[in-house]
């Protein structure tokens, strides 16, 4: 992994420091996008004593719930890394009560749905003239039984917590195959998968209730470390360097659910994604 230069998402927990870390240990660059300052300077600190060598780590400052953070955080990549092999789309959250975000969409579908495919979108670019280069989502199984639900889209009508974040998970892997579809022919390969239950902050920020569930899961629950190997082997491996729009689980191709797999769904849902960033393109298309 010498030289190469890879961008992750919620780089300061979790999945995504522990997968940092990995991939600093095996010889990457790495540059790390955090929403608050201190934590990402601690998490740049522990990625930097994992690769052991004076590494430097390039941080980010950006609140993916904004589209104009996403927009500001990609400009600030393209000025800074002239080279992106990798970008990891990890962070995600879940919130147990409806939220509107101040683009006016609801909050778990902005962070973990709109702000991967609009950092994709903004990044792609960098990422073409980088080939190869992969890009990688953490989705979850968590999306079996989902749907997504095109006629209520900011979930005004259906809101449940966990059935939210699900849908957006089922989000995660569906921009993932219409992603691959688009990037066919560019050597840009396009991937998610499922870390299984991990221990990490998630679903921490629900009340004592949640809280307590999570203290419950605990035992049953894999390392961090554990949950980030899927995400490191596909980052780093030449078995998936000529695989695209694949789910994957403990390093194993796994076919999602039958809706993950409807690419009229995944076609469908890009192009309303396209029209839910298109008013912050706007507003920032007027600003420059
Ligand atoms: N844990 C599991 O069992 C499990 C299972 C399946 C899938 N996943 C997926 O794994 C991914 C990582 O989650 P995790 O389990 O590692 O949870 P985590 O420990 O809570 O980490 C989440 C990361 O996302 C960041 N983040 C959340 N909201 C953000 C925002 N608005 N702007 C910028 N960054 C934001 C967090 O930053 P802060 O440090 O600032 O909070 C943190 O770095 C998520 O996509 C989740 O859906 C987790």
């Amino acid at each position: 992994m010498n030289n190469k230069q890879i961008l992750i998402t919620g780089a300061t927990n979790g999945i995504g420091l522990a997968a940092a870390e990995a991939l600093a240990a095996l010889g990457a660059n790495l540059a790390i996008v955090g929403r608050n300052k201190t934590r990402t300077r601690i998490a740049s600190a522990r990625i930097r004593a994992a690769a052991g060598r004076g590494a430097t780590v390039a941080t980010f400052i950006a609140d993916l719930s904004s589209q104009a953070s996403v927009r500001r955080l990609a400009a600030e990549v393209l000025a800074r890394c002239p080279k992106l092999d990798v970008l990891v789309n990890n962070a995600g959250a879940m919130y147990g009560t409806p939220q509107l975000t101040e683009d006016g969409i609801e909050l778990t579908w902005a962070v973990n749905h709109l702000a991967p495919f609009l950092l994709s979108k903004l990044l792609l670019q960098r990422l073409k003239e980088s080939a190869p280069a992969r890009i990688i989502t953490t989705a979850s199984q968590a999306h079996q039984g989902a749907h997504i639900q095109f006629d209520d889209l900011n979930a005004e009508r259906s809101f449940r917590g966990f059935g939210r974040y699900c849908e957006t998970k089922l989000a995660n892997i569906l921009f993932t195959t219409e992603l691959a579809r688009r990037l066919e022919g560019t050597e840009v390969t396009a991937n998610c998968f499922h870390p299984r239950l991990v221990a990490t902050g998630f679903n921490r920020n629900n009340g004592l209730l949640m809280d307590l569930g999570m203290t419950i899961l605990r035992p049953m629950s894999r390392s961090p470390a554990k949950g980030a190997k899927t995400l490191v082997w596909l980052a780093t491996s030449p078995d998936v360097a000529n695989v695209s729009g694949v789910y994957f689980f403990d390093q194993e191709q796994r076919p999602p659910s039958p809706e993950a797999q409807d690419t009229e769904t995944a076609r469908r849902l890009w192009e309303i994604s396209e029209r839910q960033c298109a008013v912050s393109g706007r507003s920032a298309k007027a600003r420059s």
